[in-house]
């Protein structure tokens, strides 16, 4: 990060002490208009952020000094900026809609990715015309997506996001964790015979994933017999080899590339279980919306890109407000996963600790990010959010119009979404409690500082257009901020410890040597032992 311009900021963030939104919106009638812009059917309010054009203009230069325009051409260009595991990222190639092609190693990937295309479609209306059937000939009307991380969340994200999409004579179901409680109560809810399970795993190596998929198998096997797995079963990986060898046969396989990052991989085959429940047709509006927040993200200019602008405000909470998390808050009830997906794909991004140059940054990255649909959680967790003693920047999703014939609810929905960032960057001072005729002794409890900053994002409806312009807009956020804190967003070796240790104590909790561990662990492994 350029020192010069850092300085600079911390000069201006000295200067904002004091300062008020209330103050500087009665300063400035202009503030509203001037901080706001349209991109991909998205509209950004800005314009409630503890800024000023002077913080903003240096903000903008300090990612121009971060060459952002050389990250984006870097991405878009192939190049293997993911440089720890040597690899492009090219998620954006899975939903270019456009002719333009892109080349890995000067290979266009594009015929590849449209093939992957075609025959998860050719599948997908099989199963939902059904001419492809169980092995005991009925309809199939479970899945059963079984992966992690994101092999999971994006693929559960958007199926729950776009219900109202779907072909209701199908159920998906999702089995993550290695708990054997997610696979069995998951196995009460279907007919064997009615159900497709998808193995989704980029490496086919994930111990959740293939644990949870042997099992699968075993209940197929016991109940059908072996033939009946290559009817009930379809792969989702890069890694061919593994899927030949557990038993999938070659039509029931979609592949995907390892420049496709598992976090960003919702676009590639990873989304079978999306295409199965809203069809092809709504999947393709859906890379439509990301392609059309793709194209955006490439071309307009840094102080009308709207990722960046998000990205922009997201660094000067964290690096010159102490903000250590950030909120994300869908008022709309169908995004309830919207933020637990988003925490994967930013903070495995941008957890980061060591720059490109391998050396140890001396300043914060990735906030913790988290958030629950609203109005549940201003009966939750806004009150910390109003008067408690952090300060959390939040963004708040919304849309015009609601799918359900529910104007009542949608108009109180809606007018929530306006006055919680009208309460938390204007507060309620002690002389407007007076006025009110408040108590006095309860004056300084019920008084709201303010100045609480927020971003407003509002579509006209949730369609598979608009939520795929959301999803590339906050992917494209996290990429930005990683040029500004000069960081990997692409690798993730910090789960990577945790994975081997595990296969080490399992083997010591059925019975093999223990081997060398601090004594809290080893005595944590003595206890568990007796019960396996
Ligand atoms: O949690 C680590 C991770 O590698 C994620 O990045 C990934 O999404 C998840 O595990 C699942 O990996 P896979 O798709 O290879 O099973």
């Amino acid at each position: 990060m350029n020192p010069d311009i850092l300085h600079q900021l911390a000069d201006l963030r000295k200067a904002w002490e004091g300062r008020h939104l209330r103050r500087v919106f009665a300063e400035d009638p202009q503030r509203a208009e001037r901080y706001q812009l349209e991109a991909a059917g998205w509209w950004l309010d800005y314009s409630k952020n503890l800024i000023d054009d002077p913080i903003l203009d240096r903000l903008f230069e300090l990612l121009k000094s971060s060459d952002f325009d050389g990250w984006r051409n870097k991405m878009r260009g192939g190049e293997a900026i993911n440089h720890t595991e040597n690899r492009p990222v090219l998620h954006v190639a899975l939903r270019n809609r456009g002719t333009e092609p892109i080349c890995v190693a000067g290979k266009d990937v594009m015929p590849d990715v449209h093939h992957v295309l075609n025959a998860m479609e050719h599948f997908a209306n099989g199963v939902r015309y059904g001419s492809l059937k169980g092995a005991t000939g009925k309809r199939i009307r479970s899945i059963v997506n079984i992966g992690i991380g994101g092999s999971d969340l994006g693929p559960l994200m958007v199926t729950e996001a776009l219900k109202a999409y779907s072909d209701r004579n199908l159920r998906c179901h999702f089995v993550s964790n290695v708990d054997g409680t997610h696979l069995a109560e998951t196995l009460k809810q279907i007919d064997l015979e009615e159900t497709l399970f998808l193995i989704v795993s980029k490496t086919f190596t994930t111990i959740e994933t293939m644990t949870n998929a042997r099992s699968a198998r075993d209940q197929i096997v016991a109940a059908m017999g072996n033939e009946a797995v290559g009817h009930h079963f379809a792969a989702i990986s890069t890694n061919l080899k593994a899927v030949a060898e557990f038993g999938i046969e070659p039509d029931r396989v979609f592949g995907f590339w390892d420049w496709v990052g598992g976090r960003y991989s919702l676009t590639s085959a990873v989304g079978l279980s999306i295409m199965l429940m809203i069809g092809p047709k709504h999947f393709g509006d859906l890379l439509d919306g990301f392609y059309a927040m793709d194209r955006h993200f490439f071309e307009a200019p840094l102080q009308k890109n709207m990722p960046a602008i998000l990205a922009i405000l997201g660094f000067w909470y964290v690096h010159f407000w102490q903000a250590q998390s950030y909120a994300i808050l869908p008022y709309d009830q169908y995004l309830h996963r919207f933020p637990a997906y988003f925490q994967q794909a930013d903070m495995e991004s941008n957890g980061k600790s060591v720059d490109r140059n391998g050396n140890r940054v001396t300043y914060p990255t990735g906030p913790i990010l988290w958030g629950e649909p609203g109005t549940n959680g201003q009966h939750a967790f806004y009150q910390l959010l109003h008067q408690g003693t952090v300060l959390v920047p939040a963004d708040f999703i919304g849309f015009a119009q609601s799918l359900n014939p529910s104007g009542t609810h949608h108009r109180q929905l809606m007018a929530n979404f306006v006055a919680q960032m009208e309460a938390l960057a204007f507060g309620k001072t002690e002389e407007q409690l007076i006025a009110e005729g408040c108590e006095s002794r309860l004056i300084s409890y019920r008084t709201f500082e303010g100045n609480r900053p927020s971003n407003a994002l509002i579509a006209e409806k949730l369609t598979p257009h608009s939520l795929g312009a959301l999803i590339a807009l906050y992917e494209h956020k996290i990429f930005v901020q990683s040029m500004l804190w000069n960081i990997n967003a692409f690798d993730q070796w910090g789960v990577e410890l945790g994975k081997k240790c595990a296969t080490q104590i399992e083997r010591a909790l059925a019975g093999e040597e223990i081997g060398t561990h601090d004594a809290s662990t080893h005595q944590l492994i003595n206890r568990l032992k007796a019960y396996f």
